[in-house]
């Protein structure tokens, strides 16, 4: 399973993915060190931000929580597409997926 991560000076990557584990985990394990996610997942930092281009067909996030909400309020770059990377598990249906890694933090 496949994602496909851009990074900030446009470069695109296909990271192999593994159910279970978070989107952020799945970027970092692949050595795309540009998404820092300084708290390692625990919902305090907002530098694991990613817009979401794409889903498969039929694929749906989990909605953000509010906590997820809150942090993201707090980042410059905010957009309708933001989602902590850390709070997303990747699981089948998102195979095919794509995210941009947003501005740094
Ligand atoms: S890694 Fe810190 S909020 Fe996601």
């Amino acid at each position: 399973m496949q994602i496909t991560v851009t990074t900030r000076d446009g470069e695109i990557h296909p990271v192999e993915a593994r159910t279970g584990l978070s989107l952020m985990q799945n970027i970092r394990n692949a050595g795309v060190d540009e998404l820092e996610a300084i708290c390692g997942g625990s919902l305090s930092c907002a530098t694991c931000h990613v817009y979401v281009d794409s889903l498969p067909p039929g694929a749906e996030l989990t909605p953000r929580s509010a906590d997820e909400a809150d942090l993201l309020e707090a980042c410059d770059d905010l957009a309708e597409n933001s989602r902590l990377s850390c709070q997303l598990v990747f699981d089948p249906a998102l195979d095919g997926m794509r995210v941009t890694i947003a501005p740094e933090y």
